[in-house]
């Protein structure tokens, strides 16, 4: 392991007005976005799609560091031929790859998942990283409701994210740490903050125990917000003021970035979240955005799988990345929506 060069990888991850576009979704996830948008997933459509985003040269060059692919994507060509992994390469953003093989049922913790995926996952990394991939992602999931989250599920998800970061780090692949504390819930902002803080925690502590280097990784949790049912939404600037005090809490300052997953999140209210933290400034790390949803959104809604949107599908897509690195310098404001709208 070279750590100085996982430390780079991440750094560039999270470098200054960049972000990360997490384009990994599932068969079962891209599936049911395009029946959203009236598109059936065929292996053409999911190519033609995530090949328009992967070509918007003024989002792609400016503002999306990286790309989380699915493992379909990183063995794809381009409608002319081109690997699409090297397209990512050509616009200077770097391709990684999801990792985790999902979730299944955590025995005796009713309602609660672990995610699966260790087994081979050994044998796997080299050959994605062979394929050009420099980071990889997990995602743990933690849902809040009556009774839970166990530390029964807390602690094993821990675990796993840790042992998955070690293997990314000897196979000289930056782990990107993904323990997601769900919005589903009716829960308010505090009780996501006191449920995030543990998971953090724990995290940590098994990021230790397996001997994981921090500087070498990043971070990608979700933001200290209310349920998407709770009665009590915050406000952009309570939810900016506990993410940022609940990780520095939790995370330590040798990791270079953070990546906030959107979970969500309106496409406007993930990016003003990101900005307000970025506006209170003096953190120890660098703060910045890993979106799925509040990226791709507006660009699948344009497009909406037909050829000649495609152009109006890159638009949405570099506005959102524009203005999603805006809010990782904390230099957005509201009315450039408007404007663009
Ligand atoms: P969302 O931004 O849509 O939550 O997706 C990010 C992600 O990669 C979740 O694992």
């Amino acid at each position: 392991m070279n750590l100085d060069d996982l430390n780079k990888v991440a750094r560039a991850m999270t470098a200054p007005g960049k972000g990360i576009l997490a384009a990994d979704e599932s068969s079962g996830t891209i599936k049911k976005r395009f029946d959203a948008i009236g598109v059936e997933s065929t292996e053409d459509n999911r190519r033609d799609y995530r090949e328009m985003m992967f070509r918007t040269a003024e989002a792609m060059k400016n503002h999306i560091s990286g790309v989380i692919l699915y493992d379909e994507t990183i063995w794809q060509k381009a409608k002319d031929g081109t690997p699409l992994v090297k397209i990512i390469e050509q616009m200077g953003s770097i391709p990684g790859i999801k990792v985790d093989e999902g979730t299944k049922p955590l025995p005796f913790c009713p309602g609660e998942l672990i995610t699966v995926g260790l087994d081979k996952l050994a044998d796997r990394l080299p050959k994605y990283y062979e394929q050009g991939a420099r980071f990889a992602k997990w995602r743990a999931v933690i849902d809040i409701g009556a009774g839970i989250p166990s530390y029964t599920c807390i602690s094993t998800n821990a675990n796993a994210l840790a042992r998955y970061a070690a293997l990314c780090q000897v196979n000289q692949i930056v782990p990107i740490v993904e323990p997601e504390v769900l919005m589903d819930g009716d829960h308010d902002i505090d009780r996501c903050v006191e449920v995030t803080e543990f998971v953090l925690k724990e995290t940590f502590q098994q990021l230790y125990y397996q001997r994981v280097k921090l500087e070498g990784m990043v971070l990608k949790p979700n933001m200290a917000i209310a349920g998407k049912k709770s009665a009590k939404k915050a406000s952009v600037q309570e939810v900016a003021e506990k993410t940022v005090k609940m990780l520095k809490e939790c995370v330590p300052a040798a990791v270079p970035g953070i990546a906030f997953l959107s979970g969500g999140q309106s496409d406007e209210e993930a990016t003003a979240h990101l900005d307000a933290m970025n506006k209170i400034g003096n953190l120890p790390w660098a703060l910045t955005f890993s979106y799925g949803r509040a990226l791709q959104a507006a660009p699948q809604k344009a497009w909406a799988g037909k050829a000649e949107n495609v152009a109006a599908g890159q638009r949405a897509f570099a506005h959102r990345a524009k203005m999603n690195g805006l809010a990782a310098l904390g230099k957005w404001q509201a009315d450039l929506e408007k404007k663009a709208a």
